[in-house]
């Protein structure tokens, strides 16, 4: 055999590889080989690539973010043009799109029910992918339907889209179409980082996909973090097509492509209302925004039938749910100091409903973004409120904006305590120099010390601790264990009975754990999972006290910037002594239990969110769902704050990293089995 001949064998070999991992990362979101392993596959085929440069093929995994910038984007014909969707806003509407579907294909009472595709209208934007014998050609944004712009050079750097189609029986011209989405963990680390480097935050995920598109340099794309699902095809030539919507994403998916993982098959209208009421349930939880449902009748027969109106498919509607997006005007702008004194500026607003609540304060996060956006009072805003996320004000209408506006400053001194407020150079966050003598920042502390993960005093919400803050009978943690109950009697809307249950809730935190109390001291930067790993490590507190910062970063989670605020925290004599009562007063911790629960019996997983990857071993996944369902826990697909654990299997994919990044405990599955087992009692 030539060289060349053995070169290429290779070559196709490594590709082909690299090829499949990535489909079974990507898409089928199951792994095979650690990170690792796909990255040293990748090196060799580089540097193979990189000795025989003429046998480099366009479709090759290392040509992904190959291309120079472009100068201006080229327009593309749409082969079929891509259509719209109708909208349905109400139970109403969708009934009568029922209807008229019945009327028109002259189905009757008894062969009413009809199938349908039913899957998420994902808010990102659409693109149409063309292959040409299994190899990606051309990538196009949706432009007016008829022409869009050729945007090839930036759909090839995302890692969802195949440069080159599995194997199958694909038609010899494929042309897929679907949504390009910026997940919401993306967009808020994409955000979090513009802020802090001092540039401009996009307004919402979809803007922030469709401007990543829209870049002329690829290379820049391919660093943010976009996904593909398909919903459909568009033109093909040469092949075979199954006769209805699902199979036909059945074959998308064979041929690479992720679809959105909530489609499903439904029945009749009472399926589509089923379906919608599930997602709009749901809705929070996904990783990704949605705006809606769409429903598409789901035999192509019946399509070809009902044909178009306009720019939109008679047998397809999206029922759409409320806004994430309102508009609304700018009452007040107010600072709110945070627990480490964090000086936050605050929207006050006229009360708008959106994102399933009333929205009446929105966050403007910090003083840079505050001025970047340029909020003033009176202005009308557009304020976004997705999933758990604290609403924000994504942007200002300019053209509402009133006249004799004036930009909006940080305050000299803290509105609460009257300290200095303090801004350090390049640092965007200004704080209030009071510390605990600042009522708020006690408030905040305190919150924070009974909170959930914390002590977890079940009972003692933020308007108890601010009304004791206000008549100043608690400045420390150790406070609180003192509280009797003719003093929680005269609060507020408390009872004998609630006065009773709030003691005995304080006098049941006292038996806490080493990671607990780490974390309910408030130490900056020192989350729960930081928490966690500290008494995992050490095992009990004196070494935390009092090791160098050198010692404490040999803790996996801790660098220099936390070991420095762990060891000034116990420099300070107040905090020692604050400790020290804590323990006269009989809180007592048992040492190195760290992922505990406190909870006993059947719900020990009770509000906690579980994210599963990689492969179990004693167990499926399904099974390891369940069992976590039947102890009162929730599985979520991927990572995000509201994770608690993510249970990591052999080879996990890429959750593990994100639950670093995010702070968020790692477990085993042994870990999994024993937070089950020594909790639940024996029968
Ligand atoms: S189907 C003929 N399915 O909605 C049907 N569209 O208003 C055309 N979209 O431009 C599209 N999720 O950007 C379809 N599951 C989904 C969708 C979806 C989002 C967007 C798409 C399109 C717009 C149509």
């Amino acid at each position: 055999m030539s060289v060349k001949k053995e070169v290429e064998g290779k070559l196709l070999a490594l590709r082909t590889k690299l090829q499949r991992h990535n489909y079974l990362y990507h898409v089928l979101d199951d792994p095979e080989i650690p990170d690792i392993e796909y990255d040293r596959l990748m090196r060799e085929l580089q540097a193979l690539e990189k000795q025989f440069p003429n046998l480099i093929t366009n479709d090759s995994p290392t040509q992904r973010v190959g291309a120079a910038p472009i100068s201006q984007f080229g327009s593309v014909t749409h082969k079929l043009p891509m259509l719209s969707l109708d909208n349905a806003f109400s139970e109403d509407e969708l009934r009568d799109f029922h209807r008229k579907l019945k009327e028109r294909l002259e189905l009757d009472e008894s062969s009413a029910f009809l199938d349908f595709t039913a899957e998420p209208k994902l808010d990102g934007a659409a693109v149409s992918l063309l292959y040409e014998d299994g190899i990606l050609v051309r990538g196009a944004t949706r432009g007016d339907g008829t022409k869009g712009e050729d945007i090839t050079h930036n759909v090839r750097t995302i890692e969802s889209i195949p440069l080159r189609l599995l194997d199958g029986d694909y038609p010899a011209v494929l042309e897929i179409r679907g949504e390009v989405f910026m997940p919401r963990a993306g967009f808020d680390a994409l955000n979090a980082k513009a802020r802090a480097n001092g540039e401009k935050t996009f307004v919402n995920p979809r803007n922030a996909a469709a401007g990543s598109l829209r870049q002329l340099d690829p290379r820049l794309t391919a660093t943010r973090p976009l996904e593909f699902f398909s919903y459909g095809v568009g033109y093909s030539e040469d092949g075979h097509l199954p006769e209805r919507q699902s199979a036909i994403l059945d074959k998308v998916h064979e041929w690479g492509f992720a679809s959105c993982p909530e489609r499903r098959l439904v029945v009749g209208i009472d399926g589509c209302f089923e379906y919608y009421q599930d997602m709009e349930e749901k809705r929070a939880d996904l990783p990704y925004d949605i705006d809606g449902v769409v429903f598409k009748v789901d035999r192509l027969d019946f399509q070809r039938e009902l044909g178009f109106v306009a720019r939109a498919p008679r047998w397809a509607i999206a029922q759409k749910f409320p806004a994430q997006e309102e508009l609304t005007v700018v009452l007040d702008v107010e600072f709110q100091v945070g627990r480490t004194g964090a000086v936050t500026p605050v929207a006050r607003l006229e009360p708008v409903f959106v994102g399933g609540v009333t929205v009446s304060n929105a966050t403007l996060h910090n003083m840079d973004d505050l001025a970047r956006k340029d909020v003033r009072v009176g202005d009308t805003v557009i304020v976004r409120r997705a999933g758990d996320v604290i609403p924000e004000v994504a942007s200002v209408v300019l053209d509402k904006r009133p006249r004799n506006t004036d930009p909006v400053i940080l305050p000299p001194s803290c509105p609460v305590c009257g300290s200095a407020i303090e801004r350090v150079e390049g640092e965007a966050v200004a704080r209030c120099t009071g510390g605990l003598h600042c009522s708020a920042q006690r408030a905040e502390a305190l919150k924070h010390f009974v909170s959930r993960r914390a002590l977890d005093i079940e009972g003692m919400g933020a308007k108890i601790i601010e009304q004791l803050v206000d008549i100043d009978r608690i400045h420390t943690p150790a406070d609180i264990f003192e509280l009797t109950h003719d003093e929680l009697m005269n609060l507020d809307r408390m009872g004998p009975k609630s006065a009773e249950n709030l003691l005995a809730a304080i006098e049941a935190s006292k038996q806490t754990t080493l990671a607990r109390l780490i974390y309910a001291l408030g130490i900056r930067e020192v989350g729960d999972a930081t928490a966690n790993s500290l008494a995992d490590h050490f095992g009990s507190l004196p070494p935390i006290m009092n090791l160098s910062q050198e010692e404490l970063q040999q803790v996996p989670d801790v660098g220099p910037v936390v070991a420095a605020h762990i060891h000034a925290f116990f420099s300070d004599e107040d905090n020692l002594s604050v400790i020290q009562r804590l323990q006269n007063l009989g809180v007592a911790w048992s040492d190195s239990a760290s992922t505990d629960e406190q909870t006993s019996g059947q719900n020990v997983l009770e509000g906690k969110t579980f994210v599963l990857t990689g492969t179990l071993s004693a167990m499926t996944r399904d099974e390891a769902k369940d069992l976590i369902k039947s102890h009162g826990g929730r599985v979520t697909g991927s990572v995000s704050k509201s994770t608690d654990f993510v249970v990591a299997g052999d080879n996990p994919g890429a959750k593990v990293k994100k639950a670093h990044d995010l702070q968020i405990a790692v477990i085993s599955e042994a870990d999994l089995s024993a937070l089950l087992e020594t909790e639940i009692p024996k029968k």
